[in-house]
């Protein structure tokens, strides 16, 4: 088997994926569900492996890349088509979570590697989130469709080297 060179350990549908099957990529969530939408469509959450980004499965430096699209919903009713389809922060241990989920990243991440994270301010501003790593991102990209989103890439630097 090919080795996998980029980790999306929330994969979710593949939401933003050119080639949804693309063999670099290992995909990861910790759902596998069908789920219907308000409009009727079905959504498939059909990951490679079930995984938990607080605790992945992977050694040290495994990965090139990483893509990180964690739930970004506090307030989302555990019904609502938006949880269905993006999943849901807990309220009590979000910041643990994403603590974590940052953590084991940039630890399955190869130094010099990179990590494209996604965050979308609907319920939580993204400096809030960036509270929870030590890593800073080297760009980031601000966009809008409903909610203010951000993309930011960052990039692992050699041993103690912060960037
Ligand atoms: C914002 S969505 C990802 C959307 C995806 N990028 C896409 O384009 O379809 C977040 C995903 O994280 C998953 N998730 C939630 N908690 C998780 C955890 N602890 N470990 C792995 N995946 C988790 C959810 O099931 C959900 O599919």
């Amino acid at each position: 088997m090919m080795e996998k060179q980029v980790l999306d350990p929330a994969c979710g549908f593949r939401g933003f994926y050119f080639n949804k099957s693309d063999p670099r990529v290992l995909f990861g969530d910790i759902r596998r569900e069908k789920q219907t939408l308000c409009d009727g469509r079905e959504l498939r959450i059909e990951p490679d492996l079930q995984i938990d980004f607080r605790r992945l499965p992977f050694a040290d430096n495994s990965f090139s890349a990483i893509v990180f699209d964690p739930p970004h919903l506090l307030r989302a009713g555990a019904n609502s088509w938006l949880a269905k389809k993006y999943g849901r922060l807990e309220k009590d241990s979000w910041q643990e979570d994403l603590r974590a989920g940052f953590s084991e990243c940039f630890r399955v991440l190869r130094p010099s590697g990179c990590l494209v994270f996604k965050w979308s301010e609907k319920d939580i501003k993204l400096a809030e989130v960036l509270a929870l790593t030590p890593e800073r991102p080297v760009i980031g990209h601000r966009g809008k469709i409903k909610y203010p989103f951000h993309w930011c890439l960052f990039v692992k630097g050699h041993g103690d080297v912060r960037s």
